[in-house]
């Protein structure tokens, strides 16, 4: 079915109900946090995050109470889209260290209990990697998408593809003589050339990239892209790229470059590899496939583990739209035996606490806040995205944080134009500012340098903004009420309790549009949406995103509770 009908207001009886799932593999109800290299801890002091930097601060991710880490890439790479242009799949770039650096960190990881998954990025490479390279030099082609331009002189692109960056999804090449010669497809920036998966060379490829990295011990993958992997034989034009775009239109046929049936074999066979390792691998696709019930063909039980569940992180934060998003990924994912996952927030999406604050448009579609758009409600967005998070930290399955969030950072909303980096500003002439506002070094010590103890020397590669010295995890840290307090105390609840392998029922009482709440086993998990206090059924409260709740208060606006109900 296409989705729930967001009119149907609030059907209890015809909801999916989820039923207990104790004891199952960690993948299933883990919380995985999402660690940008770049921003998390700069350990030489050169502006940049690194691996070293990592080690020495997961200690404190383990006390937040996660279960695993997720890399976003480290590999060697010109850096044109942060990392996800990869010149060397199994080396580690200079930037962040070394293989030893990274050898150093994972066992540091496993020492502290943690699972570490790293950033898989099959669908391109860099424009420097050795293979496109040897294309361009005319040997082994087929490794990616080459075809001669339309019009008289093949002065056209060969088909009407445009690149989710903006612009035409192809460039032409010259040919050794000087020549214009034929065009290469590009999805993304015209740095990262997408590659051929129909040819096998590919595949073999890639199987022994994920060999090279189980074998040195990491518990997984999350896969960047697997959507557009396969594309539809001879690269037609997109059938309706006026109301498309770059995307395409849910519900109605994919167009050549999105979800083509091809890629499944080959997630069966990484499935197969991953589990001939011992110990629960797992891979997580970053499969944007909607409606949820074509997600689920992603995970059924020989492909991926777990896939994002976009509908959720693309959910506007009211009640009859979670409500219709909540049933459409418990019927569809139940459907297939694999757990739901619930996100936030990303490196690509504006962090919540400022999302919540403002109008920006759907998550995965916003294009970014800067010093020109409205400026977001900081008080407003804090107060509602730790009551989404609680919401969604009750949730059975699993869940992603994205480094900061659990110290309620907002967007850098004010970064000015000469320090942007993302492609997509480039490729837009800034009218899409993009999403280096999501991405900005952490802050650790509140006035330890410039950079508040991202590291030693106050270099950052974005700078923060003056606002982020307050945010810092020192001055969080212990605080009664912080933001870090409440993750920390909501990630060891939800574990003690075992929310994410619980039940999961809608509480017909608590389901309208001024108001949401399920029970998942024997927690009510309440949010209210509306602008007056909820009274609220009598139970001890475990956990409230807002300060100073007792048992027995009414529910504020936008604050989530966790209620335990008398026995
Ligand atoms: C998705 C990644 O999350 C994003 O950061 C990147 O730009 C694109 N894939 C292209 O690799």
């Amino acid at each position: 079915m296409a989705g729930f009908d967001l009119n149907a207001s609030f059907d209890v009886t015809n909801s999916p109900r989820h039923e207990a799932k104790l004891g199952n593999e960690w993948w299933r109800s883990g919380v995985i946090y999402q660690i940008y290299p770049r921003s998390f801890a700069d350990g030489n002091g050169d502006g940049m995050g690194d691996l070293a930097g990592i080690t020495s601060r997961l200690g404190s991710l383990a006390a937040l109470g996660i279960d695993a880490v997720w890399l976003s890439p480290f590999y060697r790479s010109p850096q044109k889209d942060a990392g996800y242009d990869v010149s060397d799949y199994c080396d580690v770039d200079p930037l962040f260290g070394s293989l030893a650096d990274f050898d150093a960190m994972l066992a540091e990881a496993h020492r502290l209990g943690l699972k570490v998954l790293i950033d898989l990025v099959p669908n391109h490479t860099s424009d420097q990697h050795k293979w496109f390279q040897a294309a361009l030099a005319g040997q082994n082609r087929d490794f990616y998408h080459f075809k001669p331009g339309r019009g008289d002189a093949g002065e056209l692109p060969p088909n009407n593809w445009l690149s989710l960056f903006g612009g035409p999804a192809w460039t032409r090449i010259q040919d050794e003589n000087g020549e214009p010669g034929e065009w290469y497809l590009h999805l993304f920036d015209s740095s990262q050339p997408d590659l051929n998966w129909a040819n096998p060379a590919v595949q073999s490829a890639f199987e022994e990239i994920l060999r090279f990295w189980l074998d040195r011990g990491v518990d997984g993958f999350r896969v960047d892209q697997p959507h557009a992997m396969a594309k539809a034989e001879g690269l037609p034009d997109h059938p309706d790229v006026e109301r498309a775009g770059a995307g395409f239109i849910e519900g109605e046929a994919a167009p050549p470059m999105w979800f083509q049936p091809e890629v499944h074999p080959i997630f069966r066979r990484w499935r197969a590899i991953l589990e001939s390792y011992p110990g629960d691998r797992a891979m997580c696709g970053e499969a944007y496939v909607l409606p949820l019930s074509l997600m689920a063909l992603w995970v059924r039980p020989d492909e991926f583990n777990q896939t994002f569940n976009f509908r959720f992180l693309d959910s506007d934060w009211s009640a009859a739209t979670l409500f219709a998003n909540i049933n459409e990924s418990f019927e569809a994912f139940d459907a297939v035996g694999a757990p739901s996952t619930w996100v936030l927030n990303n490196h690509d999406v504006i962090r919540h606490a400022s999302r919540f604050g403002g109008s920006y448009g759907r998550a995965t579609a916003s294009d970014g806040i800067g010093p020109k758009s409205p400026q977001p409600n900081a008080e407003a967005g804090l107060r509602k995205a730790r009551g989404a998070t609680m919401f969604m930290l009750g949730l059975p399955g699993a869940s992603y944080i994205y480094q900061g969030e659990e110290l309620g950072l907002p967007e850098h909303t004010t970064l000015a134009d000469e320090f942007r980096q993302d492609p997509t500003f480039f490729r837009t002439s800034g009218e899409r500012v993009g999403r280096d506002g999501c991405r900005v070094p952490l802050p650790w010590e509140a006035g330890a340098g410039d950079a508040n103890g991202f590291n030693q020397t106050g270099e950052a590669w974005l700078p923060q903004p003056e606002i982020y010295r307050a945010y810092s995890r020192d001055q969080q840290d212990g605080v009664a009420g912080s933001t870090l307090e409440l993750y920390k105390q909501a990630l060891h609840l939800r574990r003690e309790l075992r929310l994410g392998e619980g039940s999961f029922a809608w509480l017909p009482e608590f389901t309208r549009d001024e108001v949401l709440g399920y029970c998942n086993g024997e927690v009510l998990v309440i949010h209210n949406f509306g602008n007056a206090q909820v009274t609220l059924p009598a139970g001890e409260v475990l956990l409230s995103s807002l300060h100073g709740m007792q048992t027995g208060h009414n529910l504020a606006p936008d604050q989530t509770v966790w209620l335990k109900l008398r026995a």
